[in-house]
């Protein structure tokens, strides 16, 4: 994999999770880190521990003023940006009013996940193009999840969004690739990644084993995912690894979108 050395990357909703394990591999990498979340601590904390190369920034993404002042600052520290990676993104679970299915949710609990989920990833890819299209070659990532190919009836807001952000990051290609902008722009699609996002759905209870080895036991590989596992695909995608790459999403689901379904019983 060629080295990010001398890129400067922006990764939004880094405190923690899977942006947490993108700036990691970015910074091991050699790329200079902004670790952006809209928990400034967790983002703060994570900057001191990789050290030099690596900056925290409170940025609401679904706060158009947010980037409006990030763009200025990603400015003066690197001249502008060459790898946006926008993972920032909420269930509505926790966040929001239930419940969260399509016959029966709260509009303002739709609007405030794709708030945070498309028009947020929307205002960083805007903020994304102008600072990269004088570069040398800029990648954007965008976070979407198979929730965003399937249908989920207990997440409909969710669902949506991450379609919505699938169909986006080919718009964005295209955009890019009409005006002869060295910019490309694909999607990541994991699924069962465990992650702090994960406990609205699991509980802290005595059940949470068991139902982690039930979800576990629906993917076919038999298992959740790590962050890391979808942090070694971002950087495949952040790199000239993949230059030739644009508009395409990957999926990072343990074989989910593979057809579950049809598979034959695992061996026990
Ligand atoms: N974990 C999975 O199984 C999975 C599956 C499919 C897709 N994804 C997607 O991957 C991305 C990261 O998921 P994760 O599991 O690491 O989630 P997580 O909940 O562990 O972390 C999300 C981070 O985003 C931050 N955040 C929330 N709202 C924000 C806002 N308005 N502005 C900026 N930051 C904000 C949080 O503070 C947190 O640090 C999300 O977009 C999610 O939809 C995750």
């Amino acid at each position: 994999m060629p080295s990010l050395k001398t890129r400067a990357a922006l990764i939004t909703g880094a405190g923690r999770g899977i942006g947490a394990a993108i700036a990691r591999a970015f910074h091991r990498e050699g790329a200079h880190v902004l670790i952006t979340d809209i928990d400034l601590e967790s983002a703060q904390k994570l900057a001191a521990e990789l050290g030099a190369r690596a900056e925290a920034l409170r940025l609401d993404v679904g706060e158009e003023e947010d980037w409006r002042i990030a763009e200025p600052h990603v400015r003066a520290l690197h001249g502008g940006l060459d790898i946006l990676v926008n993972n920032a993104g909420i269930t509505g679970f926790l966040e929001t009013e239930g419940p969260h299915d399509p016959e029966h949710f709260h509009l303002a609990s739709w609007r405030a996940v794709h708030r945070v989920n498309l028009d947020g990833l929307a205002l960083g890819c805007r903020t994304a193009i102008a600072l990269m299209k004088h570069r040398r070659a800029g990648a954007i990532i965008n976070l979407s999840s198979r929730s965003g190919v399937v249908g989920i009836p207990g997440a409909a807001a969710y669902a949506s969004s991450q379609a919505a952000v699938r169909n986006h990051t080919r718009t964005v290609a295209l955009y890019c690739a009409q005006q002869g902008y060295p910019i490309r722009c694909n999607a990541l699609l994991p699924a069962a990644i465990l992650t702090p996002m994960w406990d609205a759905m699991l509980g802290d209870g005595p059940q949470r084993e068991a139902v982690l080895t039930e979800i576990a036991a629906g993917v076919p590989m038999g298992r959740f995912g790590t962050p890391e596992e979808v942090a070694q695909a971002a950087l495949f995608l952040a790199s000239d690894a993949s230059s030739y790459m644009t508009g395409t999403g990957l999926d990072l689901d343990g074989g989910i979108l593979a057809g579950a379904e049809a598979a034959p019983g695992r061996r026990e």
